[in-house]
C-alpha cells in the first residue's frame, strides 16, 4: 500500500474513536464556519491531528501545520495531508531544533488568523515577530499556559488565548486515563514485561502518576509511591499504597516510572541501590527526570539490547534497563494517547476556536480557561456516544439548590 493510502486508512480508523469530533464536524460542515480563515497548527502530526485538519478544511479553513515534536511526526500522515487535503505541512520526522524554529517562523509569516498551539511556541513567535493578523489562539498544554502567564503578567500578551488543559474533561481523559494507559502500553511494548507480581515504584502521585498507580495495582503489581508533597503522600496512603522515600524504594523496585515534572528524581545513589535488571523509565514531559549524566558516571558499559532499551552495567555489576533514553515513554515506545483522548482534547480546541468567531474580535487580550458550558457539552456528547443517559434536576430540586445558595449568601 502506498503512503497516501496508508495514511488515509489510519485517519479513518482513528476517526471511528472520535465521536465527539464527529458531531462537531457535522455541525461545522453545514455552516462552513471557517470559510476564508487561515488557521495555523503546531501539533503532533498523527492520525488524530489529521482528522482535526480534515474538519477544519471541510468547514472552509486554509490550514498550515507544523510538528509539535521532532520524533512524533508520522510520514504517511504527512503524505495524506499534503496530497489529499492540500494542506501545507512544514513538519517532518527527525527535524532538527533549527528546522523546527524555521517552520514556526514560516507559519507565522504566512499570517494566520488563529492558531492551535501546543507549548506556546507559535504564540510567542507571533509576538516576537510583531504578527498583526493573529486574532486568537488555543493552547493545549499546561507548560504552554505557564509560559504565556509570564507574558500576561508583564502585560505583553496582545491576543486572547484559551488554555484547554485545565478543563475537567481534558484532565480526565488526557492527564489521568490517557497518560496512564499509554504509559503502561509503552512499558509493555518496550520490554514485554509481565506487570503482575512486580514491584513498581511510581515517583510523583499527581494527576498522571496516581491514575497510573491505580491501573498497575489493578494489573496485580505491588505499587510503592515516592512523593515530596505531604498531602499527596497522605492521599496515596489513604488509597492503599505503600509510601517510601526514594532511597528505600530504590532497593525494592523492579520497575521505576517518573511522573514528577521535576529534575533528577532518580539519581546515582538510587541506581546503585537498584536490583540487577531493574527497568527505569520516564513519563514526564521533559527528559530531565532521570539523571542520565549521573548514570553514565557510574556505568562500566552500556549497550542497546532491544528497540527502546539500553542496558547499563554499573560499577557494582548490576544492570539497569533504561527505556527510550529517558524520554517520555508513552510517546516514544507506544503511540501516545489513544484517539478517544484526542477526541476530547481537539473538541475543546475546536469549540474554543468557534468562540473567537462568535465573539467577533471583542474578546480582550489575556489567558482564558475553557468556559464551563463547553466542557459540559463535550462531556454530554461523549456520554451520548457511550449510550449513557443521565438525570436532569427537577424544578423542585433547582428551586431548592437556588434557595440554599441564597441562604448561604
Ligand atoms: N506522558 C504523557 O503523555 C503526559 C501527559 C500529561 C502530563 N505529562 C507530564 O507528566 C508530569 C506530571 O504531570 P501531572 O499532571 O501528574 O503533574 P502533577 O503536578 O499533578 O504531579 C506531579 C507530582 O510529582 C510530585 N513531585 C515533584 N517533585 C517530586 C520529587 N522530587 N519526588 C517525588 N515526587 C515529586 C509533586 O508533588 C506532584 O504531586 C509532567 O511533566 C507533565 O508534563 C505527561
Amino acid at each position: 500500500m502506498d503512503m497516501i493510502a496508508q495514511g488515509k486508512e489510519r485517519v479513518k480508523w482513528a476517526s471511528k474513536f472520535m465521536p465527539v469530533l464527529g458531531e462537531i464536524e457535522e455541525r461545522f460542515d453545514e455552516d462552513n464556519i471557517f470559510e476564508g480563515k487561515k488557521i495555523g497548527l503546531c501539533l503532533h502530526i498523527t492520525p488524530e491531528t489529521a482528522y482535526l485538519v480534515e474538519i477544519l478544511v471541510k468547514s472552509g479553513a486554509d490550514v498550515m501545520l507544523t510538528a509539535a515534536n521532532p520524533i512524533s511526526s508520522q510520514p504517511d500522515i504527512i503524505e495524506y495531508l499534503k496530497n489529499k487535503l492540500n494542506v501545507k505541512v512544514l513538519g517532518f520526522r527527525g527535524m532538527s531544533d533549527e528546522d523546527y524554529k524555521k517552520a514556526v517562523e514560516k507559519l507565522i509569516d504566512w499570517g494566520p488568523d488563529y492558531v492551535l498551539d501546543d507549548g506556546a511556541d507559535l504564540v510567542i513567535a507571533a509576538h516576537k515577530k510583531g504578527c498583526t493578523s493573529l486574532k486568537g489562539a488555543t493552547e493545549e498544554t499546561a507548560t504552554g499556559y505557564y509560559r504565556l502567564l509570564k507574558y500576561e503578567d508583564e502585560n505583553m500578551l496582545n491576543i486572547p488565548v484559551i488554555a484547554t488543559s485545565f478543563s475537567f474533561c481534558h484532565n480526565l481523559f488526557d492527564n489521568k486515563h490517557g497518560t496512564s494507559q499509554s504509559v503502561i502500553d509503552g512499558i509493555i511494548r518496550a520490554t514485554n514485561s509481565m506487570l503482575s507480581g512486580k514491584t513498581i515504584v511510581v515517583i510523583g502521585y499527581g494527576q498522571c502518576g496516581s491514575t497510573f498507580a491505580k491501573k498497575v495495582k489493578g494489573l496485580g503489581a505491588n505499587v510503592v509511591i515516592c512523593e515530596t508533597s505531604p498531602q499527596k503522600a497522605l492521599e496515596a496512603v489513604f488509597e492503599g499504597f505503600s509510601v517510601k522515600k526514594m532511597n528505600e524504594a530504590s532497593k525494592i523496585g523492579d520497575i521505576f516510572c517518573t511522573f514528577s515534572g521535576n529534575i533528577n528524581v532518580i539519581r546515582k545513589e538510587h541506581f546503585l541501590n537498584m536490583k540487577d535488571n531493574a527497568i527505569v523509565c520516564n513519563a514526564g514531559h521533559f527528559d530531565v527526570e532521570i539523571d542520565l549524566k549521573g548514570l553514565e558516571e557510574i556505568t562500566e558499559n552500556s549497550e542497546r539490547v532491544r528497540e527502546f532499551v539500553r542496558e547499563y552495567t554499573l560499577i557494582n555489576k548490576n544492570r539497569i534497563n533504561l527505556l527510550t533514553e529517558g524520554r517520555i515513554v508513552n510517546m516514544t515506545a507506544a503511540e501516545g494517547h489513544p484517539a478517544a483522548v484526542m477526541d476530547i482534547s481537539f473538541s475543546l480546541q475546536l469549540l474554543s476556536l468557534e468562540l473567537f468567531l462568535q465573539d467577533d474580535g471583542t474578546m480582550e487580550p489575556g489567558l482564558y480557561e475553557v468556559p464551563e458550558y463547553i466542557d459540559e457539552s463535550i462531556a454530554n456528547l461523549k456520554l451520548m456516544s457511550f449510550g449513557v443517559e443521565i438525570d436532569d434536576y427537577t424544578k423542585e430540586q433547582l428551586h431548592y439548590l437556588e434557595n440554599n445558595e441564597m441562604m448561604l449568601v
